[in-house]
């Protein structure tokens, strides 16, 4: 907290309690792909999302970037709570290179 404000740095982005849950038609229930998550992303703060594949990585930045909601939870990018597709920021998938600007 010190070192922030010394370098005048914001967080970024703010998960609560954040949990996303799919339906799987197949067996007929729904389950969890993002389970209760807290965390917060400062500004200049790198940070990787590392785990096996399906555990819930892509869902989790779909979420921050407003491309789909969270079934739970509150999610905050700049202070602001994220409705829908966030159009400050830009991002890339491994198979999309996407600006915002490019796809508005
Ligand atoms: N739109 C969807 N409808 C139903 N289930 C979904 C949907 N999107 C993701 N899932 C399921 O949610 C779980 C998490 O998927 P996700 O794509 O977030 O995993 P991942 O960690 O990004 O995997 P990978 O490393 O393979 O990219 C998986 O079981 C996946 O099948
Ligand atoms: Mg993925």
């Amino acid at each position: 907290m010190e070192k922030r404000l010394e370098d005048g740095m914001k967080t970024k982005v703010i998960i609560k309690n954040v949990e996303k849950n799919f339906h799987d038609p197949k067996k007929g229930i729904d389950f969890t792909a993002v389970a209760k998550l807290n965390l917060e992303i400062d500004e200049e703060e790198f940070i990787c999302l590392l785990g096996p594949s399906g555990c819930g990585k892509s869902t989790l930045v779909f979420m921050i970037a407003g491309l789909i909601k969270p079934s739970s939870g509150v999610i905050l990018v700049n202070g602001k709570n994220v409705t829908g597709p966030v159009q400050t920021e830009g991002y890339f998938f491994s198979n999309l290179l996407c600006s915002m600007e490019d796809c508005s």
